[in-house]
Parts: structure tokens; C-alpha cells; sequence
């Protein structure tokens, strides 16, 4: 529902909510204490979305330094201001990261206005809020990653960060070498091109191709979308490794914490 604009009285001026400048939301001061956005230092704390945190402030259950704040665009100064929720402290949650097996037949959502089954079905009540690293399509399986760690989850998701995701496709007809060169290299999509993929070739016939695809990119839908710029269609999509880590044995439906090793390894 959209909110109804609030009245302003003809010629007024409103000063500036907080001093920042136009657009920003996280900052550091000349003193180096780290400055956020009231919404975004919520969930960087790991309590919940920066949605949850707006829908918070503006219910008026978010106090800043004892006072009741109204506005999610606030300014915080991170271990130095005094947040509470509910008039309980709001104190860093020990940071969470689980890796989920997805199968087929759920989606990458909070609760579905369609009523399907979301992937939060499958974790279950895990003692704090986490967030999808990145989506995959009802119809794709495999490596699905959840953190309350915004700072990783942002880092992943990064392009310029060039973390792969591989995914193993199965696809309709016979793709020849030309085209498995034109997915390397990129190809054209509505929203543009696609950056350098690898391409592993895997098997194939005149009925189905059967390849492995890397793409440092996570953009709706890629995977299907590329191979339908080649006159191909997806046939069966899984995502098999999220940059260095593998979904290995990890069984459909599963899932587990990382190890610290395998958290410093994607963090490289
Ligand atoms: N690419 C797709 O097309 N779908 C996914 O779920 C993931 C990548």
C-alpha cells in the first residue's frame, strides 16, 4: 500500500533530516566511528532485512540514544549509539552462515503471496534472522547460501568481486562449438551483456547438451536467459559450487553451517 504523502504547508521549507549528503547512506566521520542509515545498521547488526528494520522504525518500536525515531533514514554511529527494539538493546547477533540444499519446487522468499513452498520451510526456526545470498529459480535445485552477515553476502554478490557460480545445465538440442564460444565470451540479453563465462562441455547429442556454465554475475534469471540467446532452452538447472565452495554430498532438502575455513575462503 502506498503511504500517503504528509501534508506541507504552501512555501514551507523543511530542514534537512539528518546532515548527509544527497543519496548516501553509510559513511565514516572525521573522528573513523562508522555511520549508517538506521534501517541498514539494523540489519547490519543481523536482526533482520532493512524492510523488517523501515517497517520497525516506522511503527515507532525503534528508539535511538532513549528517543523514539520515526524516520529510517536516520543516521546511526555504529558502537557508539544505543539502539533498542521493543525497548530491548539491540546487540550484534553472532553471525550465521548456512549452505541449503534446494530442490526443485521452492522459492527464494520470505512467505509467498501464492502460498507456495519458500526455501524458509526447508531451514526451519535457525535462532536468528538470515537472508538468501542470491536467489535461484523455483526450478532450480543446488548451493543456496543464508547469512545475517550483510558485509559478506553484499562482498558475494558483487560482480567486481568475481566469485563463479557454476551451474550444471542440461539443455535442449545439440549446442555447437560456435555457440559454446558465444556464451564464453558473452552474449546479448535484455539487460545487457553478459560478462566472460566458462563453459565446460559435458556431453551431448542431437536431442540435449549437457554442460557446466560459471558466471561471476547473478542476474535474474542468467542462466536460463543465456541459453535461450543461443536457441536453446534449460531443460534442468543446478547450482553445484558458490565460488569455492562445493554442494558436494550435502543431501536435497539439507543444510549446515559452513566451517570457518570454508567462510575465509569465499571471503578471499
Ligand atoms: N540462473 C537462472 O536462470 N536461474 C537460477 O535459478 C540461477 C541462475
Amino acid at each position: 500500500m502506498k503511504r500517503k504523502p504528509s501534508p506541507r504547508r504552501a512555501g514551507s521549507v523543511r530542514a534537512p533530516r539528518t546532515p548527509r549528503a544527497h543519496g548516501a547512506t553509510d559513511a565514516r566521520g572525521a573522528t573513523g566511528v562508522e555511520r549508517k542509515t538506521i534501517d541498514r545498521a539494523l540489519s547490519r547488526l543481523g536482526l533482520c532485512s532493512r524492510t523488517t528494520a523501515k517497517e520497525l522504525v516506522l511503527a515507532g518500536r525503534v528508539r535511538l540514544n532513549g528517543v523514539v525515531v520515526r524516520d529510517p533514514e536516520r543516521w546511526v554511529r555504529l558502537g557508539v549509539d544505543r539502539l533498542e527494539v521493543d525497548q530491548e538493546r539491540v546487540a550484534a547477533q553472532r553471525k550465521l552462515y548456512l549452505a541449503l540444499h534446494k530442490p526443485v519446487g521452492y522459492v527464494t522468499t520470505r512467505s509467498d503471496p501464492e502460498g507456495r513452498k519458500t526455501v524458509y520451510d526447508l531451514l526451519g526456526d535457525v535462532g536468528r534472522w538470515v537472508a538468501p545470498i542470491g536467489r535461484l529459480d523455483r526450478d532450480t535445485s543446488g548451493l543456496l547460501l543464508f547469512t545475517n552477515d550483510t558485509d559478506f553476502a553484499a562482498r558475494l554478490l558483487d560482480p567486481t568481486s568475481h566469485v563463479e557460480k557454476r551451474y550444471r545445465v542440461e539443455a535442449r538440442g545439440r549446442i555447437d562449438d560456435e555457440a559454446l564460444e558465444w556464451l564464453r565470451r558473452g552474449v546479448e540479453l535484455s539487460d545487457g551483456r553478459t560478462l566472460p563465462a566458462r563453459v565446460e562441455l559435458l556431453r551431448r547429442s542431437k536431442e540435449r547438451t549437457l554442460l557446466e556454465l560459471s558466471i561471476v554475475e547473478g542476474r535474474n534469471r542468467q542462466v536460463r536467459r543465456m541459453l535461450e540467446a543461443v536457441d536453446s532452452k534449460v531443460l534442468k538447472l543446478a547450482r553445484v559450487a558458490f565460488g569455492s565452495l562445493e554442494l558436494a554430498d550435502l543431501a536435497p532438502g539439507a543444510h549446515r553451517e559452513l566451517l570457518a575455513r570454508e567462510r575465509n575462503a569465499l571471503r578471499r
